[in-house]
């Protein structure tokens, strides 16, 4: 059974395809992500700060209480109540900062100690605490009892006169420190958590704001269809990147919408130039068709039918040489061409027709021109202006064909002593289906697209079209033929 839902994209190793993150996605993505962890290096040195202050703060107390002890073993070794007084001393005064000390002589004999630390330190507890070596010793935390403390011991030789060796050990009760930090750890992370979420929606946010005129641009885009060409995305308020862009699309909205306005005009001239020849042809056999008729009346008319089909596909035949001349793939034969034979095969080609309309057709080239151009296409632009030519030239008149090298271009000219073009038609004959004199060109049998066949050619080989005129002196179009692409 078929599923009318269209199946989901499938990757070519046969997996589906994830959609790809939007732009807001990515950027709260990566703005969340570098704001939390700008946060979260910030929030864990000043935690990392803290402890390890309190660490120092501890190590020195310690320590300072070592050397007291020290001293009174060294230079009081027989005033035991110094020492007792020393040992006891915090356990009254500081009730919160709690020193436990004891002092232990030869073969672990218990010389003093604080109260109550036999129960919490036993001795056998300071088998891991490292020894006072240097200024500042470096205690380690243990845990006994659910209390907290920091450890350091160190070994002393007392009095010189005793030579007895004394180890003394000293703990700091850091519960409270250690309550502190929890709680600040416990207020470090849900400050991570509320800036995780805050730095989310701060981003999407942001970025939301941020892509708002690439949606307008989009929403513009999307508006625009083939009839609705003339919508234009508003540049002002755009940051620069996206007016550029804008500015961007403006233009290539501009192209379509000239070309689109040409290609309409285009529809319409041909359906225009094609429904006369079709209602001629239609008219004519009606007419025929009417009544019975003598066989010459026959003859007339699909003779009169004839000239009508003749000019039909003339006019077929042109505009679909237009079309492929305008289609981007196509491609031009070029090859190596003897420009004078060419123009004097195009001269006897016509030679026949100009005869009989009494014209001479007159060729002034310097033989050795050679170019790379595409033969048929070049016959065929140089024909329609010898055509022309002649069409428009009267009986008496000439027309001149010259092929010279100019500055590296190859420059072929067609000029005629004929009736000439009105300067206000001169800039449109090179348009499609522009003619100057409709009815004149009816009857010689032109649609008007010979010029705009030249145009298409001489830009197919890169090169330019040129026309002059002057009303009742004559006609000159001059094709030319880009360096690069000639050589003589
Ligand atoms: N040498 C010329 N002298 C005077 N007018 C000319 C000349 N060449 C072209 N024209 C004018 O320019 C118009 C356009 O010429 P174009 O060759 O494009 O069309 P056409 O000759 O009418 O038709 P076709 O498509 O059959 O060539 C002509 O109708 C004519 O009015
Ligand atoms: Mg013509």
């Amino acid at each position: 059974m078929s599923s009318s839902r269209d199946p989901e994209p499938v990757t070519a190793a046969g997996r589906p395809e994830r959609a790809p993150w939007s732009l807001a996605a990515r950027l709260t993505a990566w703005y969340a992500g570098s704001a939390f962890l700008l946060l979260l290096v910030a929030t864990g040195f000043l935690y990392w700060v803290l402890v390890r202050n309190f660490e120092d703060e501890e190590d020195q107390y310690l320590t300072e209480k070592i050397n007291v002890v020290q001293t009174l073993l060294r230079d009081r070794a027989g005033d035991a109540t110094v020492l007792e007084w020393e040992v006891q001393e915090e356990s009254t005064t500081r009730p919160f900062v709690r020193v436990l000390v004891r002092v232990l002589g030869a073969r672990n004999r218990l010389v003093a100690e604080t109260r109550g630390m036999a129960e919490l330190l036993p001795p056998s507890a300071f088998r891991q605490a490292p020894t006072l070596t240097s200024k500042l010793g470096r205690g380690v935390e243990v845990r006994p009892g659910g209390r907290d403390f920091r450890i350091l011991s160190a070994r002393t030789s007392g009095d010189p006169s005793e030579r007895e060796n004394y180890w003394i050990q000293v703990a700091l009760d850091r519960t409270y420190e250690v309550n502190l930090v929890a709680g600040y750890r416990r207020r470090l992370w849900l400050v991570l958590g509320l800036g995780l979420v805050v730095c989310a929606v701060a981003g999407y946010g942001i970025a939301r704001r941020g892509i708002r005129p690439v949606e307008e641009i989009a929403a513009t885009m999307r508006r625009t269809g083939s009839t609705t060409l003339n919508e234009r995305i508003e540049p002002e308020g755009l940051p620069s990147e996206l007016s550029a862009l804008a500015a961007t699309f403006n233009e290539m909205l501009d192209r379509l919408e000239d070309a689109f306005a040409r290609l309409s005009r285009f529809s319409a001239d041909i359906a225009h130039e094609l429904r006369t020849p079709i209602n001629n042809l239609r008219g004519e056999m009606e007419v025929g068709l009417a009544k019975a008729r003598t066989p010459e009346e026959y003859c007339e008319v699909l003779g009169s039918s004839l000239e009508e089909c003749v000019r039909l596909s003339r006019l077929i035949d042109r505009l679909l040489f237009l079309a492929r001349a305008e289609s981007p793939e196509t491609h031009i034969n070029r090859e190596p061409l003897d420009v004078a034979r060419e123009l004097t095969a195009l001269r006897e080609f016509y030679e026949a027709a100009a005869g009989e309309a009494g014209v001479a057709l007159e060729l002034n080239v310097s033989s050795g021109v050679t170019a790379e151009l595409d033969r048929t296409l070049f016959q065929r632009a140089v024909g329609n202006l010898v055509e022309n030519a002649l069409a428009h030239t009267p009986r008496g008149g000439a027309v001149k064909l010259t092929a010279a090298q100019e500055n590296g271009n190859l420059r072929i000219q067609v000029a005629d002593t004929g009736c000439g073009i009105p300067a206000d038609h001169l800039s449109h004959v090179f348009d499609r289906f522009h003619r100057v004199d409709r009815a004149r060109s009816k009857h010689s049998g032109g649609v008007g697209l010979g010029l705009a066949i030249v145009s298409s050619i001489t830009h197919l080989h890169g090169g330019t079209a040129h026309i002059e005129s002057e009303v009742g002196r004559g006609t000159r179009v001059t094709l030319t033929f880009p360096l690069e692409m000639t050589k003589s």
